[in-house]
């Protein structure tokens, strides 16, 4: 049916035709084609809202439903646009006319692109967030089952990247899986400022046509309808709140690929890659590179720049619609589109994932419990600061001795305080300074347990 090349929802005000440049910049329909079936959903709503409003006859809604199911037929069939779809609402219109004749020139009355693209992407942005609420479930779910299965094992933890105190394998899986529930919590909330229904706003001043909204909000599954049409059609802050929602979890997870990509080198070798997440070197045969996590530190730097240019795009813009407002939905295709690749590529790659607890517990030396030393002595009535500063001084000689501090000689112990008894290298184990942290919380296994049960707790919701 390309005997329509010219379609347009505009023109009779113009005496000559756009210029050809003019066509290239405003067309959208590259970006906003896949927009089609939610454009559908509400057109097919709008048309029975007219039938209702006693518009259209029953028998012209009858007409344009089943014309409008017969242009989804046409998009599931690979219908491409023509070189002069300027967007996908365009394209849609033309194609229905294929279908249904003139009559499908009464589907426009009483809305605008401008109400219709937002609801559109009001739809579209609620289907990805379910999608990608999934995506960030599974991937808490490959941390939360390798924690389960490593409560015991033992590493260092680090603040400033210097080894600082023990704590076990599972505490620090689930230092990862925390960020992450809080990430479904932002996109919750994102949900909710994006299920409000602007249809009915018109193009700016409200439909004046006696479309029920209250029938439409139902029908389209939106739980509230803009309070002013003035703002819902300008209105865009779901997807800025969809964008920074995202952002955040592209920055946790570029932190976790970050911590991996650390501890998968030979110096630390507390992690092993596996091969379906791995590539290799063209040059290096030996080489087993964590590319996956790589491209997923990589991609947050390309989130958080759809939400500046969102943010940026919306922070001069006068009231109402403005063709600015085109371009929200690359920021926001990108970023979904992205997370959508990353997500399930970090859940494969961590899924994958040895562990070498073996090297986790080596790392672990006794200076690490230099606190656990000190509180020995609080324990014994010693202020904390004089503790501090007596078992700083056993460091000290144990550096200078090039020695472990458990291999310092009980008697260095006894000089550096007077309170150090003969059980003092007791206070050296790793095992008991990880115990002793059985505040919620804590890293003590009982504390991590506990953890665990609240892990599950929240994936169950
Ligand atoms: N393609 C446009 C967009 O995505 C649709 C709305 C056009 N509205 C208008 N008044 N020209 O924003």
């Amino acid at each position: 049916m390309a005997d329509l090349p010219t379609h347009k929802l505009w023109g009779g005000r113009f005496a000559g035709g756009p210029s050809a440049i003019l066509d290239a910049v405003n067309r959208s329909i590259t970006v906003d084609f896949r927009l089609w079936p939610f454009d559908i959903q509400l057109s097919r709503a709008w048309a029975r809202g007219l039938v209702r409003g006693g518009i259209l006859t029953a028998d012209e809604g009858a007409r344009m439903d089943a014309g409008l199911a017969a242009v989804a037929d046409d998009f599931v069939e690979g219908a491409q646009p023509l070189p002069s779809d300027e967007d996908v609402h365009t394209m849609i219109d033309r194609l229905l006319h294929t279908h249904v004749g003139d009559v499908a020139s009464k589907l426009h009355t009483g809305r605008s692109r401008n109400d219709q693209v937002a609801t559109a992407t009001r739809l579209w942005t609620m289907d990805a967030i379910q999608q990608l609420e999934l995506g960030i479930r599974d991937m808490q779910r490959v941390l939360l089952s390798h924690a389960e299965q490593h409560q015991e094992a033992l590493l260092p933890a680090y603040t400033h990247m210097q080894r600082a105190q023990p704590v076990t394998l599972a505490h620090w899986l689930m230092s990862h899986f925390w960020p992450l529930a809080r990430d479904r919590q932002r996109l919750t909330n994102a949900m909710q400022t994006s299920s409000v229904l602007p249809l009915g706003s018109g193009a700016i001043a409200g439909t004046a046509f006696p479309v029920s909204r209250a029938l439409l909000q139902e029908e389209l599954g939106f739980a509230s309808l803009s309070p002013n049409s003035i703002d819902a059609v300008g209105d865009r802050d779901f997807i800025a709140d969809t964008l920074y929602a995202l952002t955040m979890t592209a920055m946790h997870l570029s932190r976790l690929a970050e911590d991996l990509i650390l501890f998968g080198t030979s110096e630390f070798g507390f992690v092993q890659f596996g091969d379906a997440f791995s590539t290799g070197s063209s040059m290096m045969p030996q080489k087993r590179n964590p590319d996956a996590l790589e491209l997923t530190r990589g991609s947050a730097a390309r989130v958080f720049s759809d939400l500046t240019s969102m943010v940026m795009t919306l922070k001069g813009l006068p009231s109402g619609y403005n063709k600015d407002l085109q371009d929200d939905k690359r920021a926001l295709f990108d970023a979904v589109d992205v997370m959508a690749l990353v997500l399930p590529a970090v859940a494969g790659a961590v899924d994958e994932l040895t562990f070498r607890t073996d090297r986790m517990r080596s790392a672990v030396t006794s200076v690490m419990m230099a606190t656990d030393l000190a509180d020995y002595l609080v324990l014994r009535g010693v202020t904390f600061r004089e503790s501090h500063g007596a078992v700083g001084s056993l460091v000290r000689q144990a550096e200078d001795a090039k020695l472990e501090l458990h291999e310092l000689p009980l008697s260095a112990f006894k000089a550096a305080h007077a309170m150090f008894g003969d059980d003092s290298l007791d206070a050296l184990s790793a095992q008991a300074s990880v115990d002793r942290r059985s505040v919620p919380g804590g890293t003590a296994v009982s504390a991590v347990r506990e953890q665990l049960a609240a892990g599950r707790a929240a994936l169950a919701t």
